[in-house]
């Protein structure tokens, strides 16, 4: 708290009051700059306590499509909050629960058909862990206890979504709380892991996947991905070839698959849902984030009738035993229909496939920049991967210095980015403006311009 010339108390900065009392996620406490004390949201703007607006650039943490406190979105719950703000989803059900489930089922990849509620996109991994473990417990095949998951997967904090992460800085102190699961490559084409170059490869990354399966056999229970955009691990962008290559070996295998959509899903890539890019459908899909718009923390599980009939039974030990006190919330649900009202009325779908034109022309002459290595472009997320040497591709990790300098360069001129490490990202609400992008972009050229690694 600072005190004027006269010595009389001032009131301490929201920022000040936030030192006291709170702990941020991935934030050193220690060494952190202070938060950001953002008051106020329109648009693909934020206000802050002293008067600076900032652009959104990264949907605060890849949420927020529609703008902030949209009036239609803001209206709709208002109007549920009147009604119904919660009841418990254990033998009660309500309207926003069974309007968003039947509304989402006639968008979603057909033969997803049975909507499971959860809070966030953490418990919509778990969620769909547990359901396919227990899908085969039900059927008599309790060998099929493995999961494989990719490298550079990321599906959340909670344990068993750490568990189907990268090893990582994010997991390691957890280590011992994990379960073991069987890794495969991942299509990151920048650094192919085989070596080879996308212009004449033909998806050989996938035979690791194959490899594993095969070895695996009748103990492997599924396979979880991130279909076309690994995100929190490198902001990975796919060939639509491997995620159907992925389909086509869980069915080979008879094992099933997990379509983690909670980033890409309502959108964010160009397409509804992800999947959409290689026409397929998994057995279990994740949504969480863009589903609410942004709102709210709701979460959904949705399954193929094949996997729900797996838990029909006179036994009442085959029940999912899984549910949270927030289930189902009925603000968060009449919401998430609001925004897919909003969907369709601003014609989102088409305004991302025009922000990916103009991402990719605003971007792609950036990768002539000494530092920048890789462009990469899908619907509406641009991606810069940054190297200290174009040829070696060397970088620093996500603890590299490289991240925060960034942010800082770009907050001082108004644009709210989180590199993660050496991987420069801009994910802005699909309502920004051509000039708003131009703008952004600016900033980026500017800041890379200068930039030594
Ligand atoms: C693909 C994916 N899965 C799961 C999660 C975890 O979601 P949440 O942070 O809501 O728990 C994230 C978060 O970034 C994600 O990107």
């Amino acid at each position: 708290m600072t005190r004027p010339p006269d010595g009389s108390p001032v009131a301490p900065t929201l920022a000040e009051r936030d030192r006291a009392h709170l702990w941020h996620p991935y934030t050193q406490m220690l060494t952190a700059p202070s938060p950001l004390p953002i008051v106020r949201g329109e648009g693909v703007y934020l206000f802050t306590e002293d008067g600076r607006r900032l652009l959104d650039g990264i949907s605060s943490w890849w949420v927020n499509i529609h703008g902030h406190a949209h009036p239609k979105l803001n209206a709709a719950l208002a109007e549920q909050a009147s009604r119904l703000e919660h009841v418990v989803f254990a033998g009660c059900t309500h309207p926003p629960a069974v309007e968003l489930a039947e509304r989402l089922v006639a968008i979603l990849p057909p033969g997803l058909t049975r909507v499971f509620y959860s809070d966030n996109g953490s418990t919509t991994v778990e969620v769909a862990l547990k359901l396919v473990r227990q899908y085969w417990i039900n059927q008599g095949q309790d060998r099929r206890q493995t999961f494989i998951a990719l490298h550079h997967a990321y599906h959340g904090d909670t344990s068993g979504a750490m568990s189907v992460s990268e090893d990582s800085l994010f997991t390691r102190p957890y280590a011992s709380m994990l379960f073991p699961v069987v890794r495969a490559h991942s299509p990151y084409c920048y650094r192919c892991p085989l070596g080879l170059e996308r212009k004449s490869c033909d998806i050989e990354c996938l035979t690791d996947l194959a490899k594993q399966l095969e070895q695996g056999q009748d103990t492997i229970a599924g396979v979880i991905v991130e279909p076309m955009l690994q995100a929190a691990g490198g902001m990975i962008v796919w060939p639509a070839e491997f995620l159907a290559g992925v389909r086509r070996l869980c069915d080979r295998f008879g094992v099933l698959m997990i379509a983690d959509e909670v980033l890409t899903g309502f959108g964010r890539t160009g397409r509804m849902f992800a999947c959409e890019h290689a026409g397929i459908t998994p057995d279990v899909i994740c949504l969480s984030k863009a589903l609410t718009a942004g709102y709210l923390p709701l979460g959904v599980t949705a399954a193929t009738d094949a996997v729900y009939d797996a838990f029909l039974s006179q036994d009442r030990t085959k029940t999912f035993f899984h549910g949270h006190s927030f289930t189902a919330n009925p603000l968060a649900c009449a919401v998430a229909i609001a925004s897919l009202n909003l969907f369709q009325e601003t014609h989102a779908l088409e305004r991302v496939r025009h922000l990916e034109r103009w991402l990719r022309a605003g971007l792609e002459p950036l990768g002539a920049l000494p530092v920048v290595g890789d462009v990469r472009v899908i619907g509406g997320v641009g991606i810069l991967e940054l190297v200290g040497d174009k040829s070696s591709k060397s970088a620093g990790g996500y603890l590299d210095h490289l991240g925060p300098r960034l942010a800082d360069a770009f907050l001082s001129r108004g644009l709210l980015l989180r590199p993660l490490g050496n991987i420069l990202y801009f994910m802005p609400p699909y309502v920004i403006t051509e000039s708003e992008t131009d703008w952004a972009i600016q900033q980026m050229r500017e800041v890379l311009s200068d930039l030594r690694i």
